[in-house]
């Protein structure tokens, strides 16, 4: 046999420990340092266990006794598991917002990927940002992968009233402000709702991403919707472990499960279920790293053949845990797989038509039927127009029907310093019919795009009765929130988008049928705001670090908000003999 064949069977991890010289003296010394027999480890495929586990990610706290349900699969399959922390990006603690460090989450997984002696790796995350940054690091990095998330919370439960973080914290918020309820039944509430270890439990951007990874086969089926509290979870992370030695084994990497046809999957889960805004943004830069173009375009075109079928908040009624009983997203892909490519290859090593055969749904009011849906189009659709040349966003699943087709008067707020401080001034000029307009929270303006694209209505609107109103900013918002509220206007105000040259008393026309957003300015009078336009630094105002080079090298919301040269992907090798760099060894 030539020596090109036999160096292809031996794992890439045997760059590391293989050797009787040095370095495999320290490489394995490093393991037997920490109790590890070398009979552990020997010649096994290496299951490396990126952790996203964090004290500061609430949605994430559970993750590190799940890996060792991971352990116990990896090792039950022959291999060695080699757990490893990542950064974490929980959605409550961290400022300016976990949007801003997305990328660099998505590049230390990659990174850790690259540089550690593993042969296939188990991805652990949870809340929002975690799971489309662990796909992003090892779509780039392509070695064999699966993901597995937290699962959502259990449903809150507050004086006999189910409630789904964040949906209804956001709800009785409007109604504590208007004077509905009291400061003592708003803070009873806190641990009435969070309590239980997981993520969010509406179909918020959590809960959608859970669901996204699971139909573009890099989770295992039935991997999104299991509680975080359930048993059923940890055998999840059992069965998670075994199927990365068993990815290693068939040498299945992400390129060969990340597909155009899969990403089409991707979509339509994500219109079915009424999913987060957010997720469009995460899925193009998912894709970006596969090396796939996703166009907007492409999820209007879908969503007019994709109904909404999964009955949750915040478009719908149920929570996440209805969804577990009633099948899960299996069952809901079973229902319309007419709509789905059915042979795409996914992480069981079967195609995703295998994996739902045998999928039932036990109850047909949290998942419904294609036939009689909660909306006849996908809940999300893409708006252009001249406010928003390169696209907007709306959830109109989670709107009111009444302000689909509407033109008003633009209340405008320069930010959200400026939003916080007039919003409730009892002499701000606004009316039910009027548009409040936010500048300055997109990629860079923000920075990072916060999730302040949920503008609170006017105190003395909301004491009136009034709930929704049209709210327009360059803003993301949570998936978990609700009412008629368009983001991701692109280009940016900070960047001279036309959002930038708003002026409150301008009118602005939403017709979300025609997919429309204009600004019914005169084009002459735009030129001249436009000439007047201050133009902001290109460093977003930092000085150093990481600020700079993400105020530098940002995209804009149409194309996923990745950085411009961490788009595509670099594989690691596999086998030793095809390695590109030396590992390379410490002798301390
Ligand atoms: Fe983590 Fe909602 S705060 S998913």
């Amino acid at each position: 046999m030539a020596k090109s064949q036999t160096h292809e069977k031996i794992l890439r991890s045997q760059e590391w420990f293989g050797s009787r010289d040095l370095e495999g003296f320290l490489h394995r010394a490093g393991l037997k340092n920490q109790g590890w027999s070398e009979e552990s480890f020997a010649g096994k495929p290496v299951i490396g266990i990126a952790n996203s586990w964090s004290e500061a990610t609430h949605c994430n706290s559970h993750l590190r006794g799940l890996a060792e349900h991971v352990k116990r699969g990896v090792i039950a399959a022959g291999g060695f598991p080699l757990e490893f922390p990542t950064i974490s990006l929980g959605e409550f603690f961290l400022s300016p917002t976990s949007m801003f460090c997305r990328n660099l989450m998505s590049m230390d997984v990659e990174e850790m990927i690259r540089g550690l002696p593993i042969d296939g790796v188990v991805l652990l995350s949870g809340c929002d940002k975690t799971t489309p940054a662990m796909l992003m690091g090892a779509a780039s990095a392509d070695l064999p992968a699966i993901v597995l998330t937290g699962g959502p919370q259990l449903k809150g439960n507050w004086k006999g009233e189910e409630l789904g973080s964040c949906t209804d914290c956001r709800r009785y918020w409007s109604e504590l402000r208007a004077g509905n309820i009291t400061q003592s039944d708003y803070d009873s509430m806190e641990s009435a709702i969070y309590r239980s270890p997981g993520h969010c439990m509406v179909m918020g951007t959590a809960s959608t991403m859970g669901a996204i990874v699971e139909t573009l086969g890099m989770s295992l089926p039935g991997g999104a919707a299991v509680p975080g509290a359930d048993s059923r979870r940890k055998i999840l992370a059992e069965e998670s472990g075994r199927t990365a030695v068993d990815l290693v084994s068939k040498g299945i990497r992400p390129s060969s499960i990340l597909t155009t046809d899969a990403f089409d999957n991707a979509i339509r889960i994500l219109l079915a279920a009424g999913g987060s805004t957010n997720a469009i943004i995460h899925l193009i830069a998912i894709a970006g790293r596969a090396g796939i173009t996703l166009d907007l375009d492409r999820f209007n075109a879908l969503s007019e053949s994709t109904p909404v079928i999964v009955n949750l908040k915040p478009g719908g009624k149920y929570l996440m845990e209805d969804l577990f009983y009633a099948g899960g997203v299996e069952a809901v892909l079973k229902k319309m797989s007419g709509l789905l490519n059915l042979d795409c290859l996914t992480v069981t090593g079967q195609n995703l038509g295998d994996n739902i055969a045998d999928a039932e749904c036990h109850n047909d009011d949290v998942v419904l039927s294609i036939k009689s849906p909660l909306a006849p189009e996908g809940g999300l659709t893409i708006l252009k127009g001249s406010l928003a040349p390169d696209g907007a966003v709306i959830k109109h699943i989670a709107a009111s029907p009444e302000l689909m087709k509407h033109t008003g008067r633009a209340i405008v707020f320069e930010n959200s310093i400026d939003l916080k401080q007039r919003i409730d001034d009892p002499d701000l000029d606004v009316t039910k019919d009027d548009i409040l307009v936010m500048k300055g929270a997109g990629p860079i303006g923000g920075p990072g795009m916060p999730e302040a694209g949920f503008l609170p209505l006017p105190k003395k609107l909301l004491a009136q009765g009034v709930r929704d109103m049209i709210r327009i900013s360059d803003a993301r918002m949570s998936g978990t929130a609700f009412g008629t509220i368009v983001l991701h206007v692109s280009p940016e105000s900070a960047i001279g988008g036309p959002l930038a040259l708003v002026q409150s008393g301008d009118m602005i026309t939403l017709d979300v049928e025609a997919k429309l957003l204009d600004l019914l300015v005169d084009p002459g009078e735009l030129q001249r705001r436009r000439d007047n336009l201050a133009v902001p630094p290109v460093d977003g105002g930092f000085s150093r670090g990481y600020g700079k080079m993400y105020s530098q090298h940002i995209t804009q919301a149409q194309q996923g908000c990745d950085f411009d040269f961490l788009i595509g992907k670099t594989p690691v090798e596999t086998h030793v003999g095809a390695l590109t760099h030396d590992p390379g060894f410490h002798t301390g």
